[in-house]
């Protein structure tokens, strides 16, 4: 991979995970460079925070009338002319059709709030609680046209405690992610994290499980 890494962000939301893969990348903890941020959501506070630090920041809503293919494919238009190595959906909240993830396959990745395979979805802090888990967290996954099933690569994982609700869950596994989701993006930058034929392979080896780093938040 060149060196910086072209990365490409797609955010519907605040952003929090953009600025941290930012800050990572100006500290010199990440070899790469935001080259594009694109949004489903014109109004998106994180395409705002990303224009703020100078970076391309570009809305693709769904048109009206316009098929949800239609819709990525143009996405995907717009993802390619920005030529990257790595393409970050970072709380990224429309589903992508096959011909979109396949076309990146391999080069795209996901940041999701739980530790997979357990709450694909959404409300997954909500569902955590609910199941009065002791454990929680977040993934870092390959996306494959299996909505939140692709093969995970880093988890962080912490406890729920007794007066958790959903919002301070939500803020303790944000702050995880901000760490986990530079370090395996930095693996796949440097060339330690390649994905071959479906499976992740970590410094040569196949990734049965992914790597799982626990945080006392
Ligand atoms: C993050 O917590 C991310 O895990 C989640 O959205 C949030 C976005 O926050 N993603 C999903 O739920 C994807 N299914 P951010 O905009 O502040 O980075």
């Amino acid at each position: 991979m060149p060196s910086p890494a072209r990365l490409v962000v797609m955010i519907s939301g605040a952003g929090s995970n953009l600025l941290a893969l930012d800050d990572a990348c100006r500290r010199g903890d990440l070899d790469g460079q935001i080259v594009g941020v694109l949004s489903d959501r014109p109004a998106a506070l994180g395409l705002e925070r990303a224009r703020t630090r100078g970076l391309h920041a570009e809305a693709l809503p769904i048109a009206a009338g316009e098929s949800r293919s239609d819709h990525d494919a143009r996405l995907l238009a717009a993802v390619s002319k920005l030529q990257p190595d790595l393409v970050l959906l970072a709380g990224y909240m429309r589903i992508l059709d096959a011909a979109f993830v396949h076309a990146l396959q391999g080069r795209l990745l996901n940041i999701h709030p739980s530790l997979l395979p357990r709450y694909k979805g959404l409300h997954t802090h909500r569902r955590a609680l609910e199941a009065g888990d002791a454990l929680h967290g977040a993934t870092v996954h390959f996306v494959t046209p299996d909505l939140d099933g692709g093969p995970p690569v880093l988890q962080a994982r912490i406890k729920i405690n007794p007066g958790d609700d959903e919002s301070t869950l939500a803020a303790r596994v944000q702050r995880c992610e901000h760490v986990i989701y530079p370090t395996a993006v930095q693996w796949c930058t440097s060339g330690r994290l390649r994905y071959q034929e479906g499976t992740p392979m970590l410094d040569g080896h196949p990734l049965e499980t992914p790597v799982l780093q626990d945080f006392d938040l």
